[in-house]
């Protein structure tokens, strides 16, 4: 096992046995309540959450977040999570291409999702590390035409690349390469973040760089900082502030959502259903979450995250039902329906 598998092995350990996530920042969503609205004629059996997403059709805008690949063990967790998703009629991403591009063997552990998932979104994952090393040219656009893949994510993972051995800290020609990137690839590309989350200031460069899909993966859930820190030898570790490090998903949210035109998606503490409804009030077209499936599954198994996640879907349109919206198109952005809680 060379060191990028090892450590990729690694991240999916330190979330078995740690519960790493921001000790003292929040993602915010706790902050509004939702407003009921029951004094209408809408019946439950007329409230649709269905929508579209990379022009397939979800049962709820919801996708299971970039987690794994390119090691042994995420043959299984991508076989279940793929089946899981297609099961529900919901998006999956999976986790970083970079095992792929670096040795390119080890492909099934992607490949399965397809197979198991073949009407819903999946997504291909690369970080900006790849890209400015150019590892995006070796063959990714092939390996996306081949898997019949609907998107791209590209993460920006400065702080976690800063605290890894032998992380990335040299993005000199970044915006060339993804200007260029964008140009090629014939599949929307999406940023994300890795749980520190875009300032207002990031969200005008991506749309000036050519986004038009933004994942905000704010802070309040999974911190990488913890997470990288655990990993690194003695004289690695970072401050401790780190660990709280970035701006809170539902700000965050609050200035991407305010470009319109943009496909907003959001992610970081995204860990009950509440929460992915307010982030879609909030503006988001679409919910996601990681760390929270990654536990669900390996602590309760495959069938208790699939019934979990069919509980979502069903909180989803019971919050719709009682606050009067029958569709979902009209919840998504609808900040009507939220108020802020006075402390
Ligand atoms: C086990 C695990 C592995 C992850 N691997 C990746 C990855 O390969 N690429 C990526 O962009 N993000 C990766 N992430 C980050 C998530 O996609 C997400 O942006 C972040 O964890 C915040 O969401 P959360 O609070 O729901 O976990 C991973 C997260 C987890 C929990």
């Amino acid at each position: 096992m060379n060191n990028l598998e090892k450590r990729k092995l690694n991240h999916l350990k330190v979330f078995n046995t740690y519960n790493p996530v921001f000790s003292k920042t929040v993602t915010g969503f706790d902050k509004y309540r939702f407003l009921p609205h029951t004094v209408n004629d809408i019946s439950l059996k007329d409230v649709k959450t269905e929508t579209y997403f990379l022009e397939r059709k979800l049962s709820f805008p919801f996708m299971i977040g970039s987690m794994s690949g390119g090691i042994k063990e995420a043959y299984q967790f991508n076989s279940d999570l793929s089946a899981v998703a297609e099961n529900l009629k919901i998006a999956f991403a999976l986790g970083s291409f970079r095992p792929i591009l670096e040795s390119g063997k080890i492909m099934e552990s992607y490949s399965i999702a397809r197979k198991n998932a073949p009407s819903v979104p999946i997504l291909a994952n690369i970080g900006i590390g790849q890209i400015t090393k150019g590892e995006w040219k070796k063959g990714l656009l092939s390996i996306i035409d081949d898997m019949e893949l609907d998107g791209l994510f590209i993460h920006f993972n400065k702080l976690q690349e800063y605290i890894q051995k032998d992380g990335n800290t040299n993005f000199d020609n970044l915006e060339n390469e993804i200007k260029k990137l964008i140009d090629e690839i014939e599949i929307p590309v999406i940023a994300k973040e890795v749980g520190n989350g875009f300032s207002k200031k990031d969200i005008e460069s991506l749309i000036n760089w050519g986004f038009k899909y933004i994942d905000v993966s704010g802070a309040g859930g999974t911190s990488w900082a913890k997470v990288e820190n655990l990993l690194v030898s003695e004289n690695k570790k970072i401050n401790s502030s780190f660990f709280e490090w970035g701006i809170p998903t539902s700000e965050s949210l609050k200035y991407l959502t305010s470009y319109k035109q943009i496909f907003s998606i959001a992610s970081g503490g995204i860990d009950e259903p509440e929460k992915m409804a307010k982030s879609l009030a909030f503006g988001a077209n679409i919910a996601c979450s990681a760390r929270f499936i990654y536990q669900i599954y390996y602590q309760k198994g495959v069938e208790y995250l699939e019934n979990e996640l069919m509980k979502w879907q069903k909180t989803l349109k019971a919050i719709m039902y009682l606050t009067g919206i029958n569709n979902i198109d009209e919840f998504i952005g609808n900040k009507e329906i939220l108020s802020e809680i006075d402390e």
